[in-house]
């Protein structure tokens, strides 16, 4: 069986760090019974260029044809005066929305190698697993009425945060589902202090958590769960939220394992799940060979674990990123003294001969 990929490289650090999660792919290929067939499509500022539209239709139907999307990164500053409906951004939410991929899936765990990358504590960090659901297609980033109008004096815009019982369900389904297999713990994040939308959003997660009698459910404020996160990250297993909190708690927790650079991402809902390293274009270190593509390469785990049900794969790979942490090798983010420097490109080339070693001795 050959599975079919969607490739989408995008922006600045995102063909970088891509090219190295397909040389991934193809040593998975090469050392497996495993094949893919990999597909190139444009998004972001790419398709913006070539298209004139962040998200082209060739796109979408390549990935609405492929069994799972990976995808670099979209962005960054040579697009930033384009009007709002031209943005790179559009791109990926639109495929998002088109996908239906209501949960985003953004672990954050500390490797033990990295520990002293953190800015927090090593006491404080070392041990972080935990797994923040995101909803991902509802929300504020979605909700009508939206824009920016005139008034007689000065403008107005308007957001409208809304979630609708069904929105609210499935994802929080997923989330305790994805709990079982941990450590049996939700933590329900919301503002129902304050607003309605969250008030609906408590009610909704307590109900579904009936079904889960083994997984515990506690419920916190928005504010409190960003503090709780630098003050003991380890209480945490799981973290369900919405679409703008989950956006926001999860660079935070991605930053408390020392580097951004190092996360993957999953976004599941309908039948092809979309796979993307958490860091963003990093315009600011792109093109020069420094951007670390161990996030990008997790997130070829991820996609082989939760897009094609490949678990044994996807824990290849997971070693050999271990395994080339624990062989010292850094790109300039999680350098540390005594570890020998590499580049993007050599960062992969790493991976890729743990794993021939890896599956070699399995
Ligand atoms: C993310 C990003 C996106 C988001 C942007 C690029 C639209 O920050 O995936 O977290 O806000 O969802
Ligand atoms: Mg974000």
């Amino acid at each position: 069986m050959t599975y079919r990929i969607a490739v989408l490289p995008g922006d600045y650090a995102g063909p970088e760090v891509t090219a190295e999660a397909v040389k991934v792919l193809r040593t998975l290929q090469e050392v497996s019974s495993l094949r893919f067939d990999l597909q190139e499509g444009l998004i972001g500022g790419a398709a913006v260029d070539a298209t004139g539209d962040p998200l082209p239709a060739a796109t979408l139907q390549l990935c609405q044809a492929s069994d799972a999307v990976l995808l670099g990164a979209v962005g960054g500053p040579r697009w930033d005066g384009l009007p709002a409906a031209q943005r790179p951004e559009q791109g990926l939410l639109r495929l998002r929305r088109a996908l239906d991929l209501y949960a985003n899936l953004r672990p954050a765990k500390v490797y033990e190698p990295l520990v002293a990358a953190s800015t927090l504590r090593p006491e404080v960090v070392r041990g972080i697993d935990l797994l923040v659901v995101r909803e991902l297609v509802g929300g504020i980033y979605y909700g009508e009425p939206r824009g920016i109008e005139r008034l007689a004096e000065g403008e107005r815009a308007i957001n409208t945060m809304v979630y609708t019982t069904a929105e609210i369900r499935r994802v929080a389904h997923l989330a305790f589902t994805l709990a079982r297999q941990r450590r049996h713990k939700v933590t329900s994040v919301d503002k129902a202090n304050v607003l309605e939308v969250s008030v609906l959003w408590r009610r909704e997660v307590t109900e579904v958590a009936g079904a889960f009698p083994d997984v515990t459910l506690e419920h916190l404020y928005v504010d409190n769960c960003a503090m709780q996160l630098v003050r003991d990250p380890r209480q945490f297993d799981v973290i369900l939220t919405g679409n703008l909190f989950g956006d926001i708690l999860s660079d935070e927790a991605a930053m408390l394992t020392g580097s951004i650079g190092m996360l993957p991402s999953a976004s599941l809902g309908g039948k092809t799940g979309l796979f993307e390293p958490v860091h963003g274009s990093a315009p600011d270190i792109a093109g020069r060979g420094v951007v670390n593509p161990l996030a990008a390469i997790a997130s070829v785990a991820m996609l082989l674990a939760y897009g094609l049900q490949e678990v044994a794969a996807a824990q290849a790979v997971e070693a050999a990123v271990a395994r080339v942490l624990e062989e010292g090798y850094r790109t300039p983010d999680i350098m540390a003294p005594g570890c020998t420097p590499v580049s993007t490109a050599e960062m992969g080339d790493h991976v890729c001969a743990a794993l021939r070693q890896g599956l070699a001795t399995a």
